[in-house]
């Protein structure tokens, strides 16, 4: 069965739209872990808008599961993640003017900036995760640069705007996860994916485990994080 890390960085979006102390993502960290998520996911962010240095480092103390750091590769985010030392490191591109991580690294422009984002985080010790759209191309980069694993994108999937793309996405998103397990990778895939979304994953095997944020900390509002992760878990079982 596939895992289920749970991106907790919305929890920080609300508190930080009135920039009190709550509701605390520390807080969100455990419950998820409680509700029986297999890994906790946080974006430290270079415009701090969400998550801030100072949940990395109490998360970093207090998970009982695993934390996943999402972040640039930046020489600021590569030193912070030296110095935390999350369990795996997630590189993700990131615009200041995007809503939220638009689309996979490109390994193909950035190829030798991120293999040295690698090297570091290696030479401390850190596995390190690509997020990367589906394209067998650029998941054959990410094993000549030596990457532990790649996170698929399947935002363009859960977005398709017609059967034919969904269709389209979903294939290059199967195929993509068959490359990765070929090269010995493991494959995680993330972004968009709510409770109706996840249900095409049946029967679809190489990936690892799912990274979902947005539709488990909106469904957590209606019903409570413990709910909303298990029905999740529950979803996924049965793929
Ligand atoms: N994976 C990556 C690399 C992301 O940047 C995000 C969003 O922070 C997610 C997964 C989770 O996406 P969502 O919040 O849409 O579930």
């Amino acid at each position: 069965m596939a895992g289920l890390a749970v991106n907790v960085d919305h929890v920080a979006t609300l508190r930080e739209a009135r920039k009190t102390t709550y509701p605390d993502p520390v807080a969100a960290a455990a419950l998820v872990e409680l509700a029986g998520a297999d890994g906790v996911v946080i974006h430290l962010r270079e415009d701090r808008r969400h998550i801030k240095d100072r949940d990395v480092r109490i998360i970093r103390q207090t998970v009982q599961t695993r934390l996943i750091l999402e972040m640039a590769a930046t020489n600021e985010m590569v030193a912070i993640a030296l110095e935390i030392r999350p369990d795996l490191v997630t590189l993700v591109p990131e615009k200041r003017e995007e809503l939220t991580t638009e689309g996979g690294l490109d390994l193909v422009t950035h190829r030798d900036h991120i293999e040295d984002a690698i090297s570091s985080l290696h030479q401390g010790g850190i596995p390190v995760s690509l997020f990367l759209d589906p394209d067998r191309d650029q998941i054959k980069i990410a094993h000549k640069i030596n990457a532990d694993k790649v996170e698929i994108h399947t935002g363009t999937f859960c977005d398709a705007k017609s059967p034919q793309q969904r269709e389209e996405t979903f294939q290059q998103i199967v195929d993509s996860a068959k490359m990765a397990s070929k090269l010995k990778m493991g494959a995680n895939a993330g972004h968009g994916l709510d409770y109706k979304t996840i249900k095409a994953f049946k029967g679809v095997s190489g990936i690892e485990e799912f990274s979902i944020g947005h539709s488990i900390i909106a469904r957590a509002l209606m019903v409570g994080i413990d709910r909303a992760v298990r029905e999740m878990i529950a979803l996924i079982k049965e793929l």
